[in-house]
């Protein structure tokens, strides 16, 4: 509010109704002190300092995406868990995968971090990378989150699909908000190796040392069977998707919760692109949610990647609009029906920069920037890029310069709309970050 107020008293901003809706993310610069109350999804969650949730951020919890009809996302997720549904039965013939689409977005740092075994010390947990409600809470960075507690609850197969936070650069590949699916997959012995006679010559794990205490390693025909399905799985899901002549690879990965642990590159539009990371799951993590005679496999891909690779869109902000020319492209019933997205308009970018001094004594995190320019330019916002950086050599400060896209989905913005926005940017940034705008 301050600030509208002091952009008034600047001249700066001439309120005119086209402008409302441009500049209606610059009124609503909500402030959370510790011991606020803000609620999240329906949920009332208590602020503390490690707060960094945006109110821009803020309006999108809750829209699920993934869950409305006729969404490209929602498509999309129809179409893996038809194929999960129909890939793996019971003997009776019913789907073994059981699916989650309403897990709440607020997650523990125990259910994000621990229980996955990703180190306390480990970059993943930075403030930086992550939107904190409190100390104890954040929006969960990946679906993975919910792993432990649905092992822990007796599923063995599931699928969650949900929205996932990350603080992250700004293009056109990159958006706070996304959506994942968590696939899991759990075996008990005769499960994996199927029953035989002679059980006892098959083990899941192997020989330890006496009376370790460490989780039990798994036997190599254990990792060779579990890795067989789990990527015949993903490219015969990929195959599904994207055809029988789609070309792939498979390449070696590291995540703390899985191991070994691989990504899956697909060939298309004349690149290799990631489209999804698993692995066979670290037994330690069944053994802390009181599994120890099962093994399994866990992935986890990002729904707007696959839609963007689907579809062609070339812009992820595309699924977060409401304009009917996006929508009722993919107005139809049968999600298989195939669509190659046709950009309403691609309307003219305005290129902003903005160079300041930053300050000495707190540490500058470029992502309060990012999220700073997405709070206050919203959607309009489609690149922010660091593009010079220098010392001065007599005071020793440190000069960033960023450059900022703005392009509207719809229309052609004017040098003066943006350069209204721009200013407001530069009097925050100022204002909440202590930089020195040159
Ligand atoms: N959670 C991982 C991510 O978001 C993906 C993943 C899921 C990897 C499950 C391995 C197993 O990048």
């Amino acid at each position: 509010m301050t600030l509208l107020i002091a952009s008034l008293r600047l001249g700066r901003l001439v309120p005119s109704h086209n402008l409302t809706c441009l500049t209606r993310h610059l009124s609503v610069k909500a402030t959370y002190k510790p011991g606020d109350k803000m609620t999240i999804a329906g949920k009332e969650y208590l602020v503390d300092h490690m707060n960094n949730i945006t109110p821009h951020l803020l309006s999108h919890v809750g829209k699920n995406l993934h869950l409305q009809k006729h969404h490209p996302l929602h498509h999309i997720s129809q179409r893996i868990i038809k194929y999960m549904y129909g890939r793996y039965l019971s003997p009776r013939g019913n789907p073994l995968f059981s699916v989650h689409t309403h897990l709440h977005p607020v997650v523990t740092v125990h259910q994000n971090f621990d229980s996955l075994l990703i180190p306390k010390d480990h970059v993943s947990r930075r403030k930086s990378d992550n939107f904190y409600v409190n100390e104890g809470q954040l929006l969960r960075a990946h679906t993975s989150a919910h792993q432990s507690e649905l092992i822990s609850m007796g599923l063995d197969n599931f699928l969650v699909i949900g929205d996932v936070y990350r603080r992250d650069e700004i293009d056109s590949s990159h958006y706070p908000v996304f959506h994942q699916v968590e696939g899991v997959r759990l075996f008990t012995k005769s499960e994996l190796y199927g029953s035989h006679q002679n059980m006892e010559e098959f083990q899941l794990f192997a020989k330890g040392e006496p009376g370790s205490r460490q989780p039990p390693l798994h036997h190599p025909d254990t990792v060779q069977l579990l890795e067989t399905d789990l990527k015949n799985c993903l490219m015969d899901l990929a195959n599904t998707l994207f055809g029988k002549e789609v070309e792939m690879r498979w390449v070696d990965a590291y995540f703390p919760f899985t191991h070994p642990s691989w990504e899956l590159e697909v060939w298309l539009n004349d690149e290799w692109t990631e489209m999804l990371g698993c692995g066979l799951i670290h037994q330690q993590i069944l053994c802390n949610s009181g599994v120890s005679d099962k093994v399994g496999w866990a992935f986890g891909l990002g729904l707007e990647r696959w839609a963007m690779k689907l579809y062609e869109i070339p812009d992820i902000r595309v699924f977060w609009s409401t304009d009917p020319g996006f929508l009722t492209q993919f107005t139809f019933d049968d999600p298989a029906t195939p669509v190659k997205f046709k950009l309403v308009s691609k309307c003219l970018p305005c290129i902003n920069d903005i160079s300041f001094w930053i300050p000495t004594e707190s540490e500058f995190e470029p992502a309060d920037f990012y999220d700073l320019v997405r709070d206050v330019g919203g959607s309009l916002i489609e690149r922010v890029h660091l593009v010079d950086e220098f010392t001065h050599p007599r005071t020793g400060l440190t000069s960033h310069c960023y450059r900022i896209v703005y392009r509207h989905m719809e229309r052609t913005l004017t040098q003066e709309e943006v350069n209204q926005i721009h200013h407001i940017i530069e009097i925050q940034a100022a204002d909440t970050l202590g930089v020195t705008v040159r």
